[in-house]
C-alpha cells in the first residue's frame, strides 16, 4: 500500500487526508493519506523519517512551503516562480518540488460566473499565498492585475517581480479609494483573525465577485464583506483546496480525479 501525508503545523483541522481518501475511493487506487503533524523547527527531519519509511510523496501546508522549496532536489518552473512548493514527490533521484496552488485558484475561478479574461482583477495580500497565484492568474490575460497589500513596498515589490508576465500593478490598500474591480481575491493572513483588511467601500463593479483564498466551516469574515458589499457572487477557498489536491493526486498517481463530487462532499450543509 503506498502511503502519502499532508505535512503542517498546525495540522488537525486539515480536510486533505478527506479529500485524498475520496479521490482514492474514486479512482479505486490503493493508497492511504494521513496528516502528520512536523515541529515548527523540524521540517526537513520529519520529510527525512517519512521517505525513509517509504512514503510515496507529500503535501505541504502552512508554514512550511518555503522550507519545501529549499528542500526539493528538483523544481519545477511554476514551482521556482511562485518561491514555494506545495506537492513534494518522492523519486529514485530525491524529491521533486512542484505548486499546484496556482492551478487550484485558477481551476475554481473558472466555475465562477466572472470570466478572468479581460477582468479588472483587485488581489488583497503579498505574501507567499499570493506570490502562488500570481503567473497562473496572469496567464488567464486580465485586462488588469492590481497587487493591494498593507505594505505597500511588498505589493510594488511583487508587482515589478511579474511585470514580465502581465499587466500587474501593486500599491497600498489607502489607494484603492476610487477603483473599480471585476473580481477581488482575499490572499491575505487577516481572515485567521477572523478580519479582513481595511477596505474602502465602492470596489466593486455591477457584476463583480469576491473570492477568499481561505475557506470555513462558516462564512468567513472576506466573504461577508462581499456579501455585505452587494457582490454579484462570493466564494470561499475549498473548491481552491480541493482543486490544488487533485492536480497533485494527478502527479503522483497518474489520474485525475473529478472534483464535483468531492466538493460536494465536503461542503457543509446549510
Ligand atoms: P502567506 O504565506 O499566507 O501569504 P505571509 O507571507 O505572512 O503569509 O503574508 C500574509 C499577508 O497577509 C501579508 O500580505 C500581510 O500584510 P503585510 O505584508 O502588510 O504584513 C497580510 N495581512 C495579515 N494580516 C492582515 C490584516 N489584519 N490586515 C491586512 N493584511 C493582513
Amino acid at each position: 500500500m503506498d502511503h502519502y501525508a499532508v505535512i503542517g503545523h498546525p495540522i488537525g483541522h486539515s480536510k486533505s487526508p478527506q479529500i485524498h481518501t475520496l479521490f482514492a475511493r474514486q479512482t479505486g487506487q490503493e493508497m492511504v493519506y494521513e496528516a502528520v503533524l512536523a515541529p515548527e523547527d523540524d521540517f526537513p527531519g520529519t520529510v527525512r523519517r517519512l521517505v525513509d519509511a517509504g512514503y510515496r510523496g507529500f503535501s505541504v501546508t502552512v508554514p512550511f512551503k518555503h522550507e519545501a522549496f529549499e528542500l526539493a532536489d528538483t523544481l519545477t518552473d511554476r514551482a521556482r516562480r511562485a518561491g514555494a512548493v506545495n506537492t513534494l514527490t518522492v523519486t529514485a533521484d530525491g524529491l521533486d518540488g512542484d505548486n499546484t496552488d496556482g492551478l487550484g485558484l485558477v481551476a475554481d475561478l473558472k466555475r465562477q460566473p466572472t470570466p478572468l479574461a479581460g477582468s479588472r482583477i483587485l488581489l488583497l495580500g503579498a505574501g507567499g499565498a499570493v506570490r502562488g497565484v500570481l503567473a497562473p492568474l496572469l496567464a488567464e490575460g486580465p485586462a488588469r492585475l492590481h497587487i493591494a497589500n498593507r505594505t505597500a513596498a511588498k505589493a510594488q515589490d511583487l508587482a515589478r517581480d511579474f511585470a514580465d508576465l502581465g499587466p500587474v500593478s501593486g500599491s497600498g490598500l489607502e489607494a484603492l479609494a476610487g477603483e473599480s474591480h471585476d473580481l477581488i481575491i482575499n490572499g491575505t493572513a487577516a481572515g485567521l483573525s477572523d478580519e479582513t483588511p481595511p477596505l474602502p467601500a465602492g470596489l466593486l463593479a455591477p457584476g463583480a465577485g469576491c473570492y477568499d483564498m481561505m475557506y470555513g466551516d462558516t462564512p468567513t469574515a472576506f466573504v461577508r464583506w462581499g456579501d455585505a458589499q452587494g457582490a454579484a457572487w462570493t466564494r470561499d477557498g475549498l473548491g481552491m483546496l480541493v482543486e490544488q489536491a487533485a492536480e497533485a493526486f494527478a502527479i503522483w498517481r497518474g489520474q485525475r480525479p473529478q472534483t464535483d463530487p468531492v466538493m460536494e462532499a465536503l461542503r457543509p450543509r446549510s
